[in-house]
């Protein structure tokens, strides 16, 4: 059985980091995963450019049932830290919007400098290849892979959550803490479109492809991006934002043209051209087909002139504050995170090592740490990483 000090599960963002991290350190790594190749969601994310951190990431972009436990190892790896990293490198990048950081190329260049630490650091990776068992015994783990025995000292859990199985997602570090007693907080798709009910669906589906700016609410939380209808339902950046929020059964309030005075504006309108149609009125602000929408709806007819104030006021009202049940969300096929996971309570925020279970971590994104759209998981992924790599 060959011996390591660690044994990292999962060869994505956060176990990339940990075994650079770990191995820098001089100690033996053993870095193994069942897909073909490592850093896949790395790779697809940020549209093929990686939004790889948040230059504002702080406590109150992350959700979790203690929202405490992430701020130590957030404070003690920071994005200027990965930023370092980066230009280090040589690898170019741009802010796009709202502190995001992007590569200007590619987000392999992001994987490849991942993979050139850990050569630096001597880690062994072994890719297509499947944990079987973890055993406890004294002074460390035996683990059964498909590829053989191996003992470690430290086992470092970093297989992600459960979103986007088709790329290899598998609930397999909660069923690691089950094995371990380890506490579990309920997981759910965040970062998600919405699905609507059948008739919002048909009344919807000529908007398909139309994106607007956008206020959305869920409860007391409010984002404002984008908004983008589908041939599903609803999506764009503010509706991913708002997902991780949102519980079954919930109501949205939608604003749309959030930086307009809408009703103001209509009777500026309605005075200015007293002739012309509510439709053709209200496309002066929206796209043409919203517009529509938003008129047949209303049941508006005939020339502006002629309806009262309150018709155009009721008008802009079911614009700006649209309310929309959604019948439920694309769940993990498409969702860009899981929310919950590994409990905090059990985990120290210093070294991510279950308080428990010594010498098992669990880092990334499979722990009860959801950041917002916009680099924030990825900085989540690299902090945790970077708390457990300086402890193994
Ligand atoms: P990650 O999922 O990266 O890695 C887990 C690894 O474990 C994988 O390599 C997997 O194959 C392996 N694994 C799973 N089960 C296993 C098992 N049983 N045995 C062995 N190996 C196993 N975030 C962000 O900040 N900026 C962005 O631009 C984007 N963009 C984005 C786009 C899309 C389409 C998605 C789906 C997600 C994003 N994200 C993102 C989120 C980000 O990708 C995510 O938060 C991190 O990849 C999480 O890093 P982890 O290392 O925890 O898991």
């Amino acid at each position: 059985m060959k011996q390591f000090d660690v044994l990292i599960v999962g060869a994505g963002a956060a176990g990339l980091m940990c075994a650079a991290v770990a191995g820098g350190r001089g100690r033996k790594v053993l870095l193994i995963d069942h897909a073909k190749a490592p850093g896949e969601k790395i790779r697809i994310s940020g549209g093929g450019r990686c939004n790889f951190t948040n230059v504002d990431a702080g406590p109150k972009n992350y959700i979790s049932r203690n929202p405490h436990f992430f701020k130590s190892a957030l404070s003690r790896f920071t994005p200027s830290d990965f930023l370092s990293l980066v230009e280090r490198y040589g690898i170019a990048w741009h802010e796009k919007t709202l502190g995001q950081l992007f590569c200007d190329g590619s987000a392999r260049q992001i994987i490849d400098m991942l993979l050139e630490e850990c050569r630096a650091g001597g880690v062994e990776m072994r890719l297509e290849t499947a944990v079987q068992d973890i055993a406890k015994r004294d002074g460390g783990f035996a683990v059964r892979t498909s590829g053989g025995m191996v003992a470690a000292t430290s086992v470092v859990i970093a297989t992600g959550g459960k979103s986007i199985p088709k790329m290899g997602a598998t609930g397999f570090a909660y069923e690691v803490a089950a094995q371990f007693g380890i506490d579990l907080v309920e997981q759910r798709a965040g970062l998600v479109p919405f699905t609507l009910d059948p008739d919002t669906l048909a009344a919807i589906a000529p908007l398909a492809g139309i994106g607007v700016p956008a206020e959305i609410r869920c409860g007391k939380v409010r984002f404002r991006e984008a908004l983008l209808f589908t041939h599903r339902g609803l999506s764009g950046p503010a509706v991913l934002q708002i997902s991780s929020y949102w519980r079954p059964g919930e109501e949205i309030a939608v604003r749309l043209l959030p930086d307009v005075d809408l009703a103001e504006k209509l009777l500026e309108g309605k005075r200015g051209n007293p002739r012309q149609s509510p439709a053709t009125l209200l496309a002066v602000f929206l796209p043409k087909k919203l517009a529509q929408f938003f008129t047949e709806k209303s049941g508006l007819t005939g020339a502006v002139g002629d309806l009262p104030d309150k018709a155009l006021r009721s008008l802009a009202a079911s614009i700006q504050d649209w309310r929309v049940k959604p019948s439920g969300t694309e769940g993990y096929r498409t969702a860009e995170v899981t929310l919950g996971g590994i409990d905090t309570a059990a985990l120290s925020s210093k070294t991510m090592e279950a308080r428990d279970v010594a010498g098992l971590y669990f880092i990334g994104e499979c722990v009860d740490v959801t950041g917002w759209l916009g680099g924030y998981n990825f900085q989540w992924a690299w902090a945790s990483a970077h708390a457990a790599g300086q402890a193994v």
